[in-house]
């Protein structure tokens, strides 16, 4: 069978700033950073962010493989961290410029387009300190100040922009299930989070809208979308999952798109006494400043039934999984390395979702992929990881995009995570994602089957799938 996808359609991967470059010549240290600084035991192994995959010094060599295995499109991010001097007044570090321009004028030379993202979980930890971060309007205003300047700088040659990665994992990671730094537990304060970053990437988009120097320029954010499905049939369960999509996925894709927030959620929020502080002036710049496109990364689905307490029921504080509970489904299948579960057709329920609920907005898959351990299990004779799981699951996944682009959804491409296995945050190195491995001890980086097998795909733009491929 051959399926073949919309012309111009982006083959990718994605990585970020943090996670690729290296703390080489960085002013500032970023919460993760920090946080490895002050608990090294946190991470995985005690690896941390100081060299990542070494893209700082080897960014050349990286992207010359990126265009081996065929990618016509990459995303990664501009530091905070590394590109602004002082923080306050948004003064630019010279090696931070330098070092940007290089990457994007790389890219390009390889015909590769650059896709920058300029937040990917990088708060510069003195903001935090100072300010208590995200919690603050006035470090919305410094985002906002250092985003401008990646528009004057990098606009002229960057047409794709995405003002944020995952927002959502800020306010569950580091407010409520601390898995971030500062590891904070404050359902009050992570809803003011949640508010601030939704007003920080309106105020990001508008500030786009007049320093862009690019007539084809986009900008949008990447959002991690987690359909919620009930466990059964039953009234309890379906109230579970309604409220475990209006909070998880709702909460910063209705204001990005539809330039509000969902009142009902809004009327919970109200009700539980954890609504945020807004100004009318504020929700208009939200109502005025939208996306162009959307960003959607898709891991597992999310199982939930009906909460084992009443959420009427007196708690000290309040948290958003007083709504529902997570679900371990019988018989579902798992990625076990990951501990997540595999299921390709949620990729279809959320094109349609898009295409029905949210103006059929144009959008991509900005992250997708199989965290898999000890990976050198699977290399043969000639060195190269045989990683035929990771071709099936793309395989999967693309067969049920495609599907829901035949009947109608607005999608324009599938980036991997990601080109080049990377650091990830606590981590580290344990689950390697590329299609290209990397030996972390000497930095030599090597071909996956994987990625030969990507590179066949994006050149015909078309997926060829065994005839007893099964859905
Ligand atoms: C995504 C993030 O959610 O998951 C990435 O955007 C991250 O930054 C990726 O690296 C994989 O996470 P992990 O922890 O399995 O390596």
């Amino acid at each position: 069978m051959k399926i073949e996808f919309p012309k111009n359609f982006w083959w990718g991967a994605a990585t970020s700033g943090p996670q690729s470059e290296g703390r080489f010549n960085k002013q500032h240290a970023n919460v993760f950073d920090y946080w490895y600084e002050i608990e090294p035991e946190d991470f995985y192994n005690q690896v941390g962010p100081d060299v990542a995959s070494n893209f700082y010094n080897s960014f050349r060599e990286d992207i010359a493989l990126m265009k081996e295995v065929g990618l016509n499109t990459v995303r990664t991010s501009i530091q905070w961290t590394r590109l602004i001097d002082d923080l306050e007044m948004g003064t630019l570090n010279e090696d931070g410029v330098r070092f940007y321009n290089d990457v994007i004028n790389e890219f390009l030379k390889y015909d590769i387009k650059p896709v920058i993202n300029l937040c990917h979980f990088d708060l510069p930890v003195e903001l935090q300190h100072k300010y208590g971060g995200w919690e603050s309007k006035h470090v919305v205003n410094l985002f906002v100040k250092f985003a401008e300047r990646c528009f004057q700088l990098f606009s002229d040659r960057v047409e794709d922009w995405f003002t944020f990665n995952e927002p959502m994992v800020i306010v569950d990671g580091a407010y409520l299930y601390q898995f971030h730094y500062p590891k904070i537990v404050d359902g009050k304060k992570a809803v003011q989070v949640a508010y601030n970053i939704n007003l920080a990437s309106a105020k990001a988009i508008a500030a786009f809208r007049k320093t862009n120097k690019n007539p084809d320029g986009r900008i949008g954010i990447i959002l991690n979308l987690t359909p919620s499905y009930p466990a059964t049939n039953s009234k309890e369960d379906g109230a579970a999952a309604h409220f475990a999509n209006l909070w998880s996925n709702g909460l910063f894709l209705n204001p990005s798109i539809k330039g509000n927030f969902d009142e009902e959620l809004v009327s919970i929020l109200d009700k539980d006494g954890v609504l945020w502080q807004a100004t009318e002036e504020e929700l208009l710049l939200i109502q005025e400043n939208t996306i162009d496109v959307l960003g959607v990364n898709f891991y597992h689905p999310h199982r939930v039934k009906q909460p084992s307490i009443s959420p009427n029921s007196l708690t000290v504080d309040w948290m958003p999984n007083k709504y529902y509970n997570h679900y371990d489904m019988p018989g579902r299948r798992m990625n076990v390395d990951k501990g997540w579960e595999i299921y390709p057709q949620a990729l279809y329920d959320i094109a349609i979702n898009i295409r029905d609920n949210y103006g059929n907005i144009p959008w991509f898959v900005s992250e997708n992929g199989m965290g898999v351990s000890r990976e050198e299990r699977y290399l043969d004779d000639e060195n190269m990881i045989q990683d035929d799981y990771r071709i099936q699951f793309i395989s999967e996944h693309l067969f049920w995009l495609k599907k829901g682009i035949d009947n109608g959804s607005n999608c324009f491409g599938y980036h991997l995570w990601t080109p080049i296995d990377c650091w990830s945050w606590k981590n580290a190195y344990r689950n390697r994602y590329g299609f290209i491995s990397n030996d972390i001890h000497t930095q030599v980086k090597t071909i996956k089957k994987s990625g030969y097998w990507f590179k066949g795909v994006a050149e015909k733009n078309t997926l060829e799938l065994a005839d007893n491929f099964a859905e």
